[in-house]
C-alpha cells in the first residue's frame, strides 16, 4: 500500500441509505485505524472507470450493493469461489499487484448471524425452508450446501425462479409451489425469510406458520423493522428467532479486516450504532 490513507466504500444506486458507512467508521474510530469509508452512487456506465480510478485515489476495496452485484464480477480480475457460485460480489479489493479481486460474503455473514443469535444451531438437524428465490436466497441457499445441509425446501411466489436454484444447486433442493409454502414448514429446522415481505413499505408477510415446529430456528433478512411479523409469529410459536441485521453486520467483517488489517468484533454495541440508538 501507498502512503495514502485507506479508503474504502460502497458502491451502488441509490446509496443514501447504506446503513456501511457508520458501520465501518465505527470499527475504524473503535480500533484507531486512519482511514475512512464513504458512500458512493455510481451509475452503471461510470463503473468500469470508477473501478479503474479508485485504488489510484487510496481505495483498498469497496462494498458492492445494487444494482452492480452482478455485473462487478465480468469487470473482476479474479473471482472467489462462493462469489462465482453465486454469480453476485460485495466485496471488492484492489489488491496490491494492481488485479481487482470479486468476493461475496453475503452467506458466510448469513451463517455467523445465526451462529450467534442461535448457539447450538445444528444447521444439518433437518430440512431447511427458504422462502423466496431472489439474490439473497442464492447467498443463504450456497451456504447452506457449503455447511452440509442436507434438504433444502424452496418456495418462491415466482417458481421458475426456484427451478432455476434447484439446476443450479443440485438434488439436495426440492421445490414446493408458493400456494403449499406453509406445508413446507413442517419438520424443517431451521427457516428463512429471504423475500421482501415484512419489510417496511413493502407487502405483509401473510404465509401460515401453523407447520413450524417450535424446535426450528426462524431467520429473516429482512432487518427494517428489527422485528418482523415472520419473526415475532414464530417467536409466539416458541421458535429461536434470529432478526437480520447481524447478517449485515458480518457480512462486512471479512472486507473490513482485507482492508484494515483488523478482524472487527460484532457485539451489542455495533448493532446500536447501525440503528443509530
Ligand atoms: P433480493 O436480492 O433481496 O433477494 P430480489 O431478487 O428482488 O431481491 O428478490 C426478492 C424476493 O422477494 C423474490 O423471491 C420475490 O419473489 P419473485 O421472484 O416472485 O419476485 C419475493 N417477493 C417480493 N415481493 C413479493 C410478494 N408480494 N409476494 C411474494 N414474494 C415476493
Amino acid at each position: 500500500m501507498s502512503n495514502k490513507i485507506p479508503l474504502a466504500g460502497v458502491i451502488g444506486s441509490p446509496i443514501a441509505h447504506s446503513a456501511s458507512p457508520r458501520l465501518h467508521n465505527y470499527w475504524l474510530k473503535k480500533y484507531g485505524i486512519p482511514g475512512f469509508y464513504v458512500p458512493m452512487d455510481i451509475d452503471h456506465s461510470d463503473l468500469k472507470d470508477a473501478l479503474k480510478m479508485m485504488p489510484k485515489l487510496g481505495f483498498v476495496g469497496v462494498n458492492v450493493t445494487i444494482p452492480h452485484k452482478e455485473t462487478v464480477l465480468a469487470l473482476a480480475d479474479v473471482v472467489s469461489d462462493r462469489a462465482a457460485l453465486i454469480g453476485a460480489a460485495n466485496t471488492l479489493i484492489f489488491r496490491q499487484d494492481g488485479k481487482l479481486y470479486a468476493d461475496n460474503t453475503d452467506g458466510y455473514g448469513f451463517v455467523e448471524n445465526i451462529r450467534q443469535g442461535a448457539p447450538g444451531w445444528d444447521p444439518a438437524a433437518g430440512p431447511a425452508a427458504v422462502l423466496g428465490a431472489g439474490g439473497a436466497a442464492r447467498a443463504v441457499i450456497a451456504s447452506f450446501v457449503e455447511i452440509g445441509v442436507t434438504e433444502i425446501r424452496l418456495s418462491n411466489r415466482t417458481r421458475a425462479r426456484a427451478d432455476v436454484l434447484r439446476a443450479e444447486f443440485g438434488p439436495k433442493i426440492s421445490v414446493y409451489d408458493w400456494a403449499q409454502a406453509g406445508n413446507m414448514l413442517e419438520g424443517a429446522t431451521t427457516v428463512v425469510n429471504t423475500t421482501s415481505l415484512g419489510m417496511a413499505g413493502k407487502s405483509d408477510f401473510r404465509i401460515s406458520l401453523d407447520a413450524l415446529s417450535p424446535d426450528a430456528v426462524a431467520t429473516d433478512i429482512v432487518y427494517n423493522p428489527l422485528r418482523t411479523k415472520f419473526l415475532e409469529e414464530a417467536e409466539a410459536k416458541g421458535c429461536t428467532t434470529v432478526d437480520g441485521l447481524g447478517m449485515l453486520l458480518h457480512q462486512a467483517a471479512p472486507g473490513f479486516e482485507r482492508w484494515f488489517g483488523h478482524r472487527p468484533e460484532v457485539d451489542d454495541q455495533t448493532r446500536s450504532v447501525v440503528l443509530g440508538v
